[in-house]
């Protein structure tokens, strides 16, 4: 288990209905790199992320419309865990075709539970808080996360994606009845 961060502030996660979940957040311009504003943006998120038991939150998730998004993906079974991480106008490449059935939650869909089709894996291409570029290929579960992450940036929640909408549940069912329970992503 990593070290989780204790600063940055809790923020209301807001659920859907709210239109900034619909909308496409906006780019962080180059001079915002590195200010107080991303930064602290950056540990609420995860903050946020850790204290209502999510492994990842995207910035229009606390209702602010700029291309932010979080995760951590904690080690569990057979997947390698993830460090916490930042990043700001990503870019994806979607590698492989969205065959990959898994089991999704979000945090502003709260209490359901749905299988969503993704891409096996993903190249991403993004910067850090503070300006710094980063490159990386994330698959299986880390490329899940990032895709629906991702998502939110574009307005869209995981039930757009789904493509049999008999597998969506509460979660309270989703433990009585679901089989093939792969640990659910909150996020
Ligand atoms: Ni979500």
């Amino acid at each position: 288990m990593s070290t989780r961060p204790l600063d940055g502030r809790h923020r209301t996660v807001v659920r859907l209905g709210n239109p900034v979940l619909r909308e496409r957040a906006q780019e962080v311009p180059r001079e915002r790199f590195g200010t107080r504003f991303l930064t602290d943006l950056g540990r609420d998120l995860l903050r946020t992320m850790f204290e209502d038991n999510g492994v990842g939150l995207a910035a229009p998730q606390v209702g602010a419309g700029v291309r932010v998004l979080a995760y951590y993906v904690p080690g569990e079974r057979d997947r390698h865990e993830v460090a916490p991480q930042v990043l700001v106008n990503p870019v994806l490449t979607l590698l492989g075709e969205p065959t990959e059935l898994g089991w999704e939650g979000c945090l502003s869909l709260p209490g359901l539970r749905g299988m969503v089709p993704r891409h096996p894996a993903v190249k991403v291409s993004a910067f850090d808080t503070d300006g710094n570029p980063l490159t990386f290929e994330a698959e299986g579960f880390h490329g899940r996360v990032i895709q629906h992450e991702y998502d939110h940036l574009d307005g869209i929640v995981f039930v757009d994606r789904m493509r049999d909408m008999s597998s969506l549940m509460f979660e309270e069912e989703w433990e009585q009845y679901a089989k093939e329970k792969d640990l659910p992503v909150e996020v």
